[in-house]
């Protein structure tokens, strides 16, 4: 293909999917020397990429312009391409369907679209997050099933991806990377590549051990996301500062670790990850309670946090006016997948409120547009601590807030969750 050298075959890595985890692993890949097809399903997005424009915070313009110039990188809708590559990674989404179950759809095709075309010695590794199996019953039938026949040794692993957007210290390079592969050979091959990537490579004795890990990781962080929300919710029926209480126990040097209450769960990762969990227990005939009531009390979080908002702007107004400050599901990124904002207007709306938002990195959110900070309100809530909010602007003017991110509690005019 035209773009980028293809002739050392052993140095063309083809990414599938070019979002918050492909596209800066094609970075990452670049930088350590390879040359990269990042193979995206969206015509739209391969037009963006190739004119050198990032749609992802962490990968500036600059950086994705450069690899191109250097014939590092191209960006291309044309599966057939992996036939050039020696190591192909699959990052593609895998979200819940409508039953908040698991929904492989995107990995089975976007693992159908490159099997008929992988050429023989290619390491084919998923970073996809999902349950334990995936590689093995999902991923390597379907390849086996549509490879072309002459293709000889194919290598699979697991290499769940841990890159969290936004993140100004932790990215794929300094991440340690755990690798799971199918075989000996595999793993000798997966260890390779990652190891060209990444400062640090993990090894573990299978694929099921790394996609577990991944799992165990965000299921860690939504049960005690759950825990300290109910925590918070009883400590504040007693006038106890939670955030004072977890300071106080987080003095304790070892056997603790601080969590926040917040308005909720967001991003592509602990609202969901735990769930094919609980869903792959339950195909096993067991049920994950814990997680499952963890993912409740997360999901009430946003109804609890609309009715304290309400409860400051004198629950006796007819249609009271809030200001959701801060959309995205976290601060220093745009992104609002599963921000739970979204069930907080729900639930404000819901209780006749008239909402409207501001975010600075935002410009439209379920179709909506933002405010100002000037929007005349009852209350606001600052939901996610964005970069550039201006809540002095509000304080000025006696509009109460509810701080939901523990940074403006000094401030007179200002409640805590
Ligand atoms: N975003 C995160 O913070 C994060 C962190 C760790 C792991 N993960 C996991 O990484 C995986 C990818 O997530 P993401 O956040 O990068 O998703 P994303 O939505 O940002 O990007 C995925 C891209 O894949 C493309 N795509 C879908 N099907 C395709 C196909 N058949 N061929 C080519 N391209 C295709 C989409 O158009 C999209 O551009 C998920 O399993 C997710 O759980 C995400």
């Amino acid at each position: 293909m035209a773009g980028i050298n293809l002739s050392d075959r052993s140095k063309v890595l083809a990414i599938i999917g070019q979002g918050y985890v492909g596209l800066p692993l094609a970075m990452a890949a670049v930088d350590a020397g390879w040359s990269v097809l990042g193979i995206e399903k969206s015509a739209s997005r391969v037009e963006q990429l190739n004119s050198g424009l990032s749609p992802v915070e962490d990968i500036s313009d600059a950086r994705l312009a450069k690899a191109i110039k250097d014939k590092k990188y191209v960006a291309s809708n044309n599966p057939s391409e992996v036939a050039n590559a020696s190591v192909v990674t699959i990052c593609v989404p895998t979200p819940l369907d409508e039953s908040r179950n698991p929904d492989l759809q995107l990995l089975e095709s976007a693992t159908r679209d490159v099997a008929p075309h992988l050429s023989s010695e290619t390491l084919l590794v998923s970073e996809s997050t999902s349950y334990p199996g995936t590689l093995r019953e999902i991923i390597i039938p379907i390849v086996e099933s549509l490879k072309s026949r002459d293709v000889k040794d194919l290598f699979y692993a697991s290499a769940p991806e841990r890159v969290n957007p936004g993140d100004p210290v932790w990215d794929q390079k300094n991440t340690p990377r755990l690798v799971g592969g199918i075989d000996d050979n595999s793993q000798k091959r997966a260890l390779a590549f990652y190891n060209s990537i990444c400062d640090s490579v993990v090894a573990t004795s299978t694929p099921e051990i790394a996609e577990a890990a991944k799992i165990l990781e965000n299921t860690f962080r939504l049960v005690n996301i759950a825990m300290i929300n109910e925590f918070t919710q009883l400590c504040s029926t007693q006038g106890i500062n939670v955030h004072e209480v977890i300071n106080a126990a987080a003095t304790k040097p070892y056997g603790f670790m601080p969590f926040r209450p917040g308005v909720g769960i967001g991003g592509h990762c602990i609202p969901v990850d735990p769930l094919y969990l609980t869903w792959w227990a339950r195909k096993r005939g067991l049920v994950a309670s814990l997680v499952e009531r963890s993912d409740e009390i997360a999901n009430q979080m946003p109804t609890y946090v609309a009715e304290r908002a309400l409860a400051i702007a004198k629950g006796s107004m007819i249609e009271p006016k809030v200001m959701i400050m801060g959309v995205a599901y976290k601060p220093g990124v745009g992104d609002v997948r599963e921000t739970p904002a979204s069930a907080l207007r729900a639930a404000l709306v819901a209780r006749g409120a008239e909402v409207a938002w501001v975010d600075p990195l935002v410009p439209l959110w379920e179709d909506t547009q933002p405010v100002t900070e000037e929007w005349d309100c009852d209350v606001a809530i600052v939901a996610t601590n964005q970069p550039g909010l201006n809540v002095n602007s509000l304080l000025a003017r006696g509009i109460p807030i509810l701080d939901c991110t523990n940074n403006y509690g000094d401030q007179t005019g200002v409640e805590l969750l």
